[in-house]
């Protein structure tokens, strides 16, 4: 007996015969003469259909098998005489694990709202839409590793404690000791203030003036009180950073970058896309396809915000130079003026943080945000400034002191270059993956203001 995964069994060459497979029942259908269970164990969209006679050895297992219910099931793997699918199981043999009572399980045969699953994030995995976005998660964090390696990047894990702020913005989580008296500073342990960090660009800048091309993908945290379908307390971000590169390059990488995950899970993730196409954001998929076909757009600052004020749109924060963009902003210039992903550069230096290059005008920084459709900023990046007299001026001008960035300079003092990298944030890219409106919805278990169940 060989015990697969559904999704081998229904692979187009799979070997035909005895097998063994688990899952969860979906279904349960009671005919005359038979039962059939829908077996699902989340390698696949497709689930098995289970055909179990009546008059069989294996019926007497069926007692209390209903939607919820784990099993394993022994049988003989067939063409199917049915509609709706290729393959089924004659079955043999039912082993139950674990029964789920139909009058307290929760997840019934029929529709329920995003907002009742995510009361229950520990069993919504196991719903079709709820499998989808995490096996598309899983592809999509695949395919990233795969487009940076192809290209020599080296891995790099940047901590996640750090005695560091690098966005200055002070949403940051203070961690504290186990001696500590509730005061959350930290300095029992670490002699000084800990928080959790909000990006890893510090220290992949440091390992990048010695690796080269380095990039990080890993959980940030940001404790901003912005309880938006767009923000998450805890979210993963990916941050390549290059020595001898400048704002084009990355402007370059961040939509290479794009457009190859939207191509891997467009191959790779047939069936979970068509489920978001069908119920979640018709015309998904033509969508994505039309990103990887056509390049995207890029103005600087400066063009945009003339865009939006000759735009005649009425928006919530009237645009004014000199102003960050705001959510609305982002989203009509993707979504409404250009129809695809825009790249705007080139930010006014007041509204952005201390790291950035700031270009010969004086006025502005080397910066880039990458604009998406319907969610608006999917990636923020920059040159980095790597002259040392102007980087300490800038710490100092934003009430910061450069001594607490002693080792940052120090890059700048010894062998200094040219730099530049981004930071992504995954579930944003997630929500332009599958249409999903929410942030909360393509991660497992998030965590927002208010939500640390799980
Ligand atoms: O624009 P941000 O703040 O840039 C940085 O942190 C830089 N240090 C990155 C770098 O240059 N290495 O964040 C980068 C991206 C944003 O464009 C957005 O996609 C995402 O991270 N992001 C969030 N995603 C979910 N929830 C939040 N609260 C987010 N804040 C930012
Ligand atoms: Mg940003």
């Amino acid at each position: 007996m060989r015990r697969i995964l559904i999704a081998d069994a229904l692979a187009a060459d799979a070997p035909r015969g005895d097998i063994t497979i688990c899952g969860w029942v979906r279904t349960r259908r009671d005919l005359a003469g038979c039962s059939f269970l829908e077996l699902n164990d989340g390698s696949s969209l497709s689930g098995m259909q289970c055909v179990v006679e009546h008059a069989g050895a294996a019926c007497a297992a069926l007692g209390g098998v209903n939607t919820g219910a784990a099993l394993q099931v022994d049988g003989a793997l067939v063409p199917s005489p049915g509609k709706g699918q290729r393959w089924e199981v004659l079955t043999r043999a039912v082993t139950v694990f674990g029964l789920a009572d139909p009058q307290i399980y929760p997840l019934q045969k029929k529709r329920h709202s995003d907002e009742f699953l995510r009361g229950i994030a520990h069993l919504r995995a196991r719903t079709n839409k709820y499998g989808a976005a995490f096996r598309l998660r899983s592809q999509a964090a695949r395919a990233v590793h795969e487009f940076f390696h192809e290209r020599r990047f080296t891995l790099v894990h940047t901590p996640v404690l750090t005695g560091a702020d690098c966005e200055g913005a002070g949403e940051m989580f203070r961690v504290a000791g186990p001696t500590d008296n509730g005061d959350g500073r930290g300095e029992e342990f670490f002699h000084r203030p800990c928080r959790l960090t909000v990006s890893g660009q510090l220290e992949a800048e440091a390992l990048a003036m010695g690796l080269g091309r380095v990039y990080t993908f890993g959980p940030v945290f940001r404790a901003e009180n912005s309880n938006t379908p767009r923000h998450a307390a805890e979210f993963w971000m990916i941050e390549p950073e290059m020595a001898f590169a400048d704002l084009h390059d990355t402007m370059e990488l961040g939509e290479e970058l794009i457009r190859h995950v939207i191509e891997r899970v467009l191959a790779r993730c047939r069936d979970e896309l068509g489920l978001f196409d069908a119920f979640v954001d018709k015309g998904l998929v033509e969508r994505l396809a039309g990103m990887t076909a056509e390049p995207f757009a890029r103005v600087p600052y400066a063009e945009a915000v003339r865009i939006l004020e000759a735009g005649g749109k009425d928006f919530v924060y009237p645009v004014v130079f000199g102003m960050d963009l705001q959510t609305e902003h982002e989203r009509y210039l993707a979504g409404e003026h250009f129809r695809r992903p825009v790249i705007v550069y080139d930010y006014p230096r007041e509204i952005k943080p201390f790291y950035m290059r700031v270009n010969d005008d004086n006025e502005t920084v080397a910066a880039m945000d990458i604009l998406v459709p319907r969610v608006g900023e999917l990636a923020g990046g920059s040159q980095r400034e790597e002259r040392l007299e102007r980087l300490g001026a800038r710490i100092a001008e934003l009430g910061q002191n450069p001594a607490d960035y002693w080792w940052y300079l120090d890059l700048r003092r010894f062998g200094s270059a040219p730099h530049a990298g981004f930071g992504l944030g995954f579930e944003r890219l997630l929500m332009l993956l599958t249409g999903m409106g929410n942030i909360r919805d393509v991660l497992p278990f998030p965590r927002t203001p208010g939500n640390l169940e799980f």
